[in-house]
């Protein structure tokens, strides 16, 4: 029973602490317990807690809207921003984006939209059935109607067997996307893709050179690129967003979680001049809406945090490739773990980082599904009053355990130093193992 949050720490009503190394589920950036937040907040639920998009906009939407699209990069100069409640629901808009836009250009028979296996959308159906988990998606599947889910390049386990950095296998895995594009016949409306791989795959960059080549395969069949950075966006990985990493601009980028971080339930969908300019020359209106979207409450939190995350330099400070800040710092201590037999990869960037887990290290065999190792070692390091995300999966969907390691970006050397101590420990507590652990499905309680 959570209670009370200050900095890098929540309170459970009984007093116990826990440092929050994975920021709830990668959500926190700027730290809990941030009054200039609530108090942010506060003051509009008191001018005007709320009015409907259909009759309203507000100063607090247009100002953050505007703000998001300077925020997102040049390349979103003259967009639009269309805020929602989180990411599932920023992922189904966006999916409902991709379609109007073609429809708006005479492209009417476009309406699939391609996506990647091991991928994490959300958990509404239309963002399940563009999603690849097969944990969170196997019961569902009778209810969701699929288009082309292509292969995600995994580096540690690289199917390619590459000797140059994986470039190669960058590239085949691109070609599998033009061949699906192809193979819909005119019907694929858009791609969506994590830049970096979030909770399935542990934090796992693309390889050289295949971003780039799938945006340009986009770009060369009509078919909208759309990043979903809700994990990766609004500062994570020590950019404003993922795809400056790359060097590439997607027609529609998703983004949640960070934006708020955690302060109130929001998301956004960003889109380029040439997506909004399109609806506007056209119908003149999304067909689309939720009674709660761009919540005046929520983006009035929004805005406050990254008011607060300029003041303080988070963005920078989570920049795992530049020296002295809490992103390198997480990068160098994570990475001594390394030493460890059962710690098979550490990856990552910024402040978005996976600890993978091994049976056999020469071999890269995984424990088996049934022993839930890196839920023993997520209960081990709880005991230890550290929180971490661990998931199952990142091999074939079942076997294969991570951890995946997000903590808020004010975060500081001594306190990354102790919590990669609490890791080490827990590993070494959780070999051999038995018990049952269900990671990634949050336990039912009495408010449901
Ligand atoms: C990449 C990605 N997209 C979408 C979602 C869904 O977001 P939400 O849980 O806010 O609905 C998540 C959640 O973890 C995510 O990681």
């Amino acid at each position: 029973m959570a209670v009370r949050g200050e900095g890098v720490y929540v309170w459970e009503a009984d007093g116990n602490r826990y440092l929050d190394f994975s920021g709830s589920a990668a959500v926190n950036f700027i730290g809990h317990g941030v009054g200039e937040i609530s108090d942010a907040m506060a003051e509009q639920a008191r001018q005007l807690e709320f009015v409907h998009t259909s009759q309203f906009t507000t100063p607090v939407a247009e100002e953050f809207a505007q703000e998001l699209l300077d925020f997102a990069g040049d390349h979103f100069a003259g967009g639009a921003v269309y805020f929602t409640c989180g990411g599932s629901e920023s992922v189904e808009t966006a999916l409902k984006l991709a379609r109007q836009y073609q429809v708006e250009i005479g492209e009417r028979n476009r309406h699939q939209i391609l996506s990647r296996q091991q991928s994490y959308h959300g958990a509404t159906l239309g963002a399940l059935a563009v999603s690849g988990n097969r944990k969170r998606r196997e019961i569902y599947l009778p209810m969701v109607r699929e288009f082309e889910h292509i292969g995600v390049p995994y580096c540690y386990r690289c199917a390619f067997e590459c000797t140059d950095s994986c470039y190669n296998c960058g590239q085949q895995y691109a070609a599998e996307l033009e061949r699906a594009i192809q193979a819909a016949k005119g019907a694929a409306a858009g791609f969506i893709f994590e830049p970096m791989s979030g909770a399935t795959l542990g934090a796992v960059a693309p390889p050289p050179g295949y971003l780039q080549a799938v945006a340009e395969i986009c770009q060369r069949h009509g078919v909208l690129l759309i990043a979903d950075e809700v994990m990766t966006g609004m500062g994570r990985t020590g950019r404003n967003f993922a795809i400056e990493h790359w060097g590439i601009t997607p027609d529609i980028l998703v983004t949640a979680k960070g934006i708020s971080s955690g302060y109130a339930p929001l998301g956004a969908v960003i889109t380029s001049k040439k997506v909004a300019d399109a609806i506007a020359a056209g119908s003149g209106a999304f067909l689309h809406g939720f009674t709660y979207n761009a919540h005046p409450v929520s983006v009035d939190a929004g805005r406050a945090v990254l008011r607060r995350l300029r003041a303080l330099n988070l963005v920078h400070a989570a920049d795992s490739q530049t020296d002295g800040t809490a992103g390198a710092a997480l990068k160098t201590t994570l990475e001594s773990l390394r030493d460890l037999d059962a710690v098979g990869d550490v990856r990552g960037l910024g402040l978005l980082w996976g600890v993978e887990f091994v049976a056999d290290k020469r071999t890269k065999a995984p424990f088996a599904a049934e022993k839930s190792f890196a839920g023993l070692v997520g209960q081990a390091c709880l005991r230890r009053g550290l929180l971490v995300y661990p998931m199952q999966g990142c091999v074939d969907g079942i076997a294969g355990d991570h951890l995946l390691i997000a903590p808020p970006a004010m975060i500081t050397v001594e306190q990354i130093g102790w919590a990669v101590e609490q890791i080490r420990a827990a590993v070494k507590e959780s070999l051999p193992t038995g018990g049952k652990h269900q990671p990634g499905v949050s336990k039912p309680n009495r408010a449901i």
